[in-house]
Formats: structure tokens, sequence, C-alpha cells
């Protein structure tokens, strides 16, 4: 005994040999009154300094898992290491249906398997490679240095007011007129989305959105028991024609738009068509919820205002954002700005359920911003994603004979492909030859979309793009040669 002790390396030993200790003693192999091993034999046994045994039991001692004998040692104490009859639940029976929703609808359990050395067109995730760590490193130490304190203690549910504060002058620069409204800050674009559908009256239990969308946004919608009806994208955003008449036969209780650089098919709802929307829910009391995750990825084309910033100062659009893509979603931080009243009762909601979002994450992404590497970070960014995006549009162009292809900017393109060709079945083939994309079936909202997916391009490098594309191109040029 003893002598199996194997401390890691980069961890202080003495609490390794504690943690060591506390196990056997836990666990019963070290009985009440034992007389544990001077330090010099411990010291011996377990290959360690007596200083650092000395340590060890001094740890061990605090807990009251031993005690000193003068003159005579250490000796374990009394620890209960009797266990009760073993329950055994069926967790099964135990979960509610909310939780079947989650699974059945979640694409990292279904989704296609990403293997090392393929190319894998399902993330629309940041190209990590393109982190300004060092930077990220600065604004951290500079916040800490200013008020580490402050930020590593509890916060305010709102949020941190330095970055509330640099967002609402970000979105007034995007023409939204601030009157009558206020930020809440949350984690990430889902958690916004999250707390909304919680706080909103379900009356109707009907969603009107873009079909396709959001998967993440269909899940929730769905985790909440809404009704989604999805209505068709044109070229340049949703049809409003469509949208005119389900509005005219239903009610909703909410709808859902991604104007800019929309997940999944790319697209880019044209001015025209943002107030053709925003005139038609002038007549209506539905609230919209503005997704506008990815409105900086734009490589050309004119600028267009947020739905908010049409909205002037009317309160129907709640806009939630965040910059997931365009800078790290590891820091889960976005938020949701919306009618002051609104958030003044969702901060109570954000409050109940996760206290706030986390401020070390808020101060540094405030920090970060402040000293104008945001600004740096999106230009080269943007630069090495518009390389991609023409060279994933350029390939598309040349190998694949679609039907339609859509993608104005940002991270990803759509392809549909013509009628009755399986996406799916494409996959697999493609599977086999190392490349994966996202099949556009699961975007839809009618179990449509079997003859599409969704290429993200943005963790990849062009050579990848040209590659990866070709061969899913030559797959499925083979697949529609063996149908005739
Ligand atoms: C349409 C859409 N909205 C928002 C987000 C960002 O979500 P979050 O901020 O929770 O990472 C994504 C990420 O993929 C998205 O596709």
């Amino acid at each position: 005994m003893f002598n199996d002790f194997k401390p890691e390396e980069g961890r202080p030993v003495y609490i390794q040999l504690k943690e060591y200790l506390k196990r056997l003693i836990t666990n019963g192999h070290l009985p009440e009154h034992t007389k544990l091993p001077s330090t010099r034999e411990m010291s011996e046994l377990a290959g360690v300094s007596r200083n650092t045994v000395l340590a060890s039991y001094g740890e061990l001692e605090q807990e009251g898992l031993v005690y000193p004998v003068k003159g005579k040692g250490h000796f374990v104490g009394k620890v209960t290491t009797e266990k009760s009859p073993e329950a055994s639940l069926d967790w099964e029976k135990k979960l509610n249906d909310d939780v079947r929703i989650a699974c059945d609808m979640d694409l990292m359990k279904h989704g296609v398997r990403w293997e090392k050395g393929m190319i894998a067109f399902n993330s629309i995730a940041p190209d990590e490679k393109l982190f300004d760590v060092e930077n990220v490193k600065r604004a951290f130490l500079n916040r800490m240095a200013i008020e580490g304190q402050v930020v590593l203690n509890y916060g305010y549910a709102k949020g941190y007011k330095p970055l509330i504060d640099l967002l609402f002058h970000y979105m007034e620069v995007k023409g939204v007129d601030l009157t009558g409204k206020d930020i809440l800050m949350t984690n990430g674009f889902t958690e916004g989305l999250d707390i909304v559908l919680s706080a909103l009256c379900k009356k109707s239990g009907r969603i009107i959105c873009e079909n396709p969308t959001h998967q993440s946004a269909l899940k929730l919608f769905r985790l909440h028991g809404y009704v989604v009806h999805g209505i068709p994208m044109e070229e340049d955003g949703v049809s409003i024609e469509q949208l005119k008449e389900a509005l005219s036969q239903s009610d909703y209780d909410l709808a859902y738009f991604i104007p800019s650089y929309h997940n999944p098919t790319g697209i880019v709802t044209s001015s025209e068509k943002r107030m053709a929307v925003m005139n038609l829910f002038s007549h209506y009391d539905i609230p919209i919820i503005e997704d506008g995750f990815n409105e900086e990825l734009r490589y050309s084309g004119s600028h267009f205002s947020p739905l908010l910033a049409i909205a002037g100062q009317g309160n129907n659009v709640v806009y939630i954002s965040s910059f997931s893509k365009i800078l790290f979603p590891g820091l889960r931080v976005g938020w949701i700005l919306a009618d002051r009243y609104l958030i003044e009762q969702l901060e109570s909601v954000k409050r109940a359920r996760t206290i706030h979002t986390s401020t070390l994450d808020q101060a540094l992404l405030y920090q970060y911003m402040h000293d104008g590497y945001f600004e740096k970070y999106l230009k080269k960014a943007k630069a090495v994603y518009k390389r991609k995006y023409e060279c994933a549009w350029a390939a598309c162009q040349k190998y694949i004979p679609y039907k339609r292809l859509t993608g104005d900017g940002g991270l990803h393109l759509f392809v549909e492909l013509e009628d009755g060709v399986d996406a799916r079945t494409l996959l697999r083939q493609c599977y086999a030859k190392g490349v994966v994309f996202s099949p556009g079936d699961v975007f839809y909202t009618n179990g449509g979309g079997k003859n599409t997916f969704r290429l993200g391009f943005s963790r990849l490098s062009e050579a990848e793009i040209r590659l990866g594309i070709q061969r899913i191109g030559d797959t499925l040029k083979n697949m529609l040669e063996a149908r005739t």
C-alpha cells in the first residue's frame, strides 16, 4: 500500500497525496483508528518529500479525516463508509416529452459523424485559426487589472453595464432608434430566444417563420410546444404573398425572421422585402423576433437595415443577436434589444433562470471591443471568409448540377437539387469518399427539403473547399447517371 501513489505532473503533489489518502479512507480501505505511516515512512513509500507528507496530513486533519496523537503520529478518524441499500431508478420513465424532442432533434447525436481527415462542410462555426488570441489575452489582462474583483463576483441579471452601453452605441450606428428600448444580456442568441419564448403568452400556439430556418430555433419552438408554420424563401427573402395569406388565415403568437445571411439559405432579405414585412406586421398584434446573428459578414453589395431599425420607435421587434459567428462562440454572450418594459420583465426571468450571464465573458468582450480589436479582427476575418465564399461559389457552379444555389455572404451556401434527388443518399455516398455536409431537411418546418443541403465553408481551406465540392459534384453526377 502507498507505493502505488503516482502523482501527475503540473499539480501540487501534496494535494494529490491528500486526495489519494482521502480516497483510501472514504472507501473504507483505511478503517477508523488505523495508524498512518510516519512522515518519514510515507515519504519513502510514496516517493515524495517529508514536507509534502506533512502538508497532506495537515490538510486531512483540517477536513476531520485524521487526528494526531502526540508522540504517536496520525490516525484515521471516524468516516461513514457504510452504504444504503442501492436504489435503481428507471430514468427513461422519469423524463418528460421535452427531453425526447431535444434528443430527437439533437444533430450532434444524430447528425453525420465527422472523422479525422474528412472534408467537413457541416460546420458554420468560425475558423479558430483566425482567432487573435494575443489580443484576447491583452484585453483579459487589461480588464482584470482594472476591476478583477468586480468581474469575479456576482453581477447583474441585466448584464455588464459597460458592454450594454457599448452595444447601445453599436446598434445605434446600425440605424436603430433606441427610444423606449433596453438591452438584456444573455448566454448567446440561443438563450435569448429561449427566454423570450418562455415569457410570451401562448394563445394560438403557432409561430410563423421562414422555411427553411435555423435548426436550433426550430428545436426551441418545438420544446416550447409551438406549431411552426414556415413560409417559403425566394431569392430575395421570404415570400410576401404567402406570408400575407398565412397571416390573414390563422392567428400566430409570434414571428421569427433571419433577414441577413439567413441560415440555412444564406439569403439576405432585400430592402423592399424588409419594408414589406414591417408594413404587413404593422397591421397585426404579433411580436417579431429578429435574429441578427450574421449581419457583419457581408462581402459586397449595399447596406441593409435591420427590421428593428425600420420599426423606428415602434416596439414590435425583439432583436436578438450575438457575435458567435463573427467572434468567439466560446464566449457565450448575446443580447436582446427590445421594448424597455419587456426587457424589465425578461430581466426577472433571466435572474430566476441563470442569475446572470458570465460577467467575466462580458467584461472580456467589452474590453476587446473597446480597445478596437473587434474592428481589426473583423476586417481580417472578412477578407479570409470572402475568399472562401467566392471559392465555394465558383466550385459549386463548376462541379455541382444544382437547381438553385443561394448564399449572399456569411459562412455557408445552400444547394437545391432537382426534385426527387435525395440529399441524404448523396451524403451517404459522399461520406464514403471522405466528404460530409448538412442535409437540408433538418432545417425545414414541414418535412420538405429532401433535395437540399447546406455547405458550411468557414473552417476549410480553399483547397479543401474545391476538392470537397468537386467530390460532391462527381458523386452526384454518378448518382444521376445511375438513375437514367
Ligand atoms: C440563425 C442563427 N442565429 C444565431 C446563431 C448563434 O447562436 P448562439 O449565439 O447561441 O451561438 C446561429 C449559430 O449558428 C445561427 O445559425
